[in-house]
């Protein structure tokens, strides 16, 4: 973390001493990342980075110890890698959405775009009062929000992992959330049992990157999708037969 309070300037890659070049190389952070780390200390989001808790394709998660300006003990931050390629295939999600016209070019453009996508989707369904974490900051690739988990920092399971006690009043809730969403014209678009997290045995929705504006060219495609998904799993696992259609309507009514 020393490097985060460095105030020293340096103008390339080069100028970096060897063992702080391999320490980068060898993956613990990318420069342009540790930079926007930073802001999460100086905004007082965190006074600690410290462990991963979830490695993914695209990004990576940790806990943090919170900062002064933020209410709860832990902070989730999801780092993006800029390194990743997998973004490319990512742009039909944010092509036609109107609120993402102005892409920059290059992959760090696409992850910061996709960043800055799911703080604002984020927003959008804690406004409209969804279960899900809320957000507190994002910058270049990194997005500090609402740590789900317990008081001691252990984090939620998924749904996939922990399962669910009362799975007809989980799915009533998940299928309420997706309907809050969409009554503010947003749709998830990857919901699975693994983007929820079982909090006290309330499902909470998470990942909301590829979520889309109803307006979307693919919007009822990504919500039929979301919603089989999820009456699927809940059909194998509890044996609770729910019909697509007669939840598609009553999601968009
Ligand atoms: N706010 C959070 N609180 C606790 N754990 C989280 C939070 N957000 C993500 N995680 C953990 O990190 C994992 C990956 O996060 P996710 O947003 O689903 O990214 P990915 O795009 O890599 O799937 C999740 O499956 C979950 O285990
Ligand atoms: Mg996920």
């Amino acid at each position: 973390m020393s490097r985060m309070v460095s105030k020293r300037k340096r103008s390339s890659r080069e100028d970096y001493p060897l063992s702080e070049q391999l320490k980068i190389e060898e993956g613990v952070f990318e420069r342009r990342t540790m930079l926007h780390i930073k802001k999460l200390f100086t905004r007082n989001i965190i006074s600690k980075l410290e462990f991963i808790i979830a490695k993914g394709k695209e990004a990576d998660v940790y806990i943090a110890d919170h900062g002064s300006s933020v209410p709860s003990d832990f902070v989730a931050v999801k780092i993006f890698r800029l390194e990743t390629s997998s973004f490319e295939k990512r742009t039909d999600y944010i092509n036609g959405d109107p609120r993402f016209f102005r892409i920059k070019s290059g992959i760090s453009g696409i992850v910061n775009e996709w960043c800055k996508k799911e703080y604002s989707n984020l927003r959008i369904a804690e406004a409209a009062g969804l279960h899900s974490p809320k957000p507190y900051l994002f910058n270049g690739n990194i997005l500090a929000m609402e740590f789900i988990g317990d008081s001691e920092g252990k984090p939620s399971q998924s749904l996939k992992a922990a399962g669910a006690a009362d799975p007809v009043n989980a799915l009533d809730s998940i299928l309420e959330d997706m309907k809050k969403l969409y009554s503010r014209d947003l749709i998830h678009g990857d919901i699975s049992e693994y983007n929820i997290l079982m909090k006290d045995e309330v499902p909470y929705l998470i990942d909301f990157g590829q979520a889309v504006v109803k307006d979307h060219p693919k919007a009822e495609e990504f919500l039929k999708r979301d919603i089989s998904v999820i009456l699927s799993y809940f059909r194998k696992n509890y044996g609770i037969s729910r019909n697509e259609d007669e939840s598609f309507k009553q999601i968009t009514s």
